[in-house]
């Protein structure tokens, strides 16, 4: 079969998962890549028309070792009709547990034809200098490995007579699903003194949760602690300051420091 066109769908609110699906794409090859951004409210609500024969990347991160709500409710507005989709999870150096068997149960359900599966590591959302927990991935390393996958992925579809030659593509995880991002009513402070009310925060918060009104105001009840303000902000005003945030990146930072790297599913090494 030959890959006519890529299209990348995403949930990525610090952008590490976009990141490693765009290095997928760079490694297929394709010239024709189409970004399907669902992590801003606005993206989530533009309807996708359904997919047939083109390639599909779906990459979302994992919390909790599941897949964020947010990304779930997004990804189920999709429809495709056999159409052979790679399933990408990317986790902050801890653990993927069921996240990648979720999306993959999930990505059959909407029509897809899973063909293959990637866990790759980024840096964790609560990852600060002070504390680092897999700062700066993915890195060249981890480039490097996405951009392969690419070049095999090209391979592998190639030589495929038609989509329905795949076998059951098999994937690690509990079914049912375990774990699950915590629930949690808080969110970053804002430092005012730092804050120059530029705007940013707000135009990056998959939640619409932070308005601009003179000032900034977050509506804590909505925020799923994805940390895109604090990443975003470029005067540094966004901080975890809330003590159990900070006694969970300390546990993370200290727990979860031995490099972990990539694993994929369903194509040979
Ligand atoms: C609420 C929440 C829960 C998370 N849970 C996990 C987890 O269970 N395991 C893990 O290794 N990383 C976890 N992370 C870290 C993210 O998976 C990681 O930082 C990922 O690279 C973020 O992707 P993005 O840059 O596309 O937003 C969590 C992050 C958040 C915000």
């Amino acid at each position: 079969m030959e890959i006519k066109q890529v299209k990348l769908v995403y949930f990525s609110p610090t952008g590490t998962t976009r990141k490693v699906l765009e290095s997928i794409a760079a490694g297929i090859g394709t010239s024709d890549v189409e970004h399907i951004d669902l992590t801003l409210p606005e993206g989530a609500q533009q309807s996708a028309p359904p997919f047939s024969d083109e390639l599909v990347i779906i990459g979302a991160p994992v919390y909790g070792g599941r897949l964020p709500v947010d990304a779930i409710s997004r990804f189920k507005q999709l429809k495709a009709g056999s159409t052979l989709a790679i399933l990408i999870v990317v986790y902050g150096n801890r653990a993927f547990e069921d996240a990648l068997l979720e999306l993959k149960d999930l990505a059959v359900d909407l029509g897809f034809i899973p063909v293959a599966g990637g866990a790759f590591i980024g840096e964790h959302s609560f990852a600060t200098g002070d504390l680092p927990i897999a700062n700066g991935r993915p890195d060249s390393r981890d480039v490097q490995k996405s951009v392969d996958l690419g070049a095999r992925i090209k391979a592998m579809i190639t030589a495929l007579p038609s989509p329905d030659a795949q076998v059951d593509l098999e994937i690690p995880g509990r079914f049912p699903y375990e774990g699950g991002a915590r629930a949690m009513i808080v969110s970053p402070a804002l430092r005012q003194d730092a804050c120059t009310v530029c705007g940013t925060c707000a135009g990056v918060c998959p939640k619409a949760a932070i308005t601009i009104n003179g000032s900034v105001v977050t509506e804590v009840e909505l925020c799923i602690r994805c940390s895109a303000c604090i990443k975003n902000c470029p005067a540094g005003a966004r901080v975890w300051e809330d003590s159990m945030m900070k006694k969970i990146a300390t546990w993370l930072n200290e727990n979860c420091s031995v490099r972990k790297e990539p694993e994929i599913f369903g194509i040979d090494g």
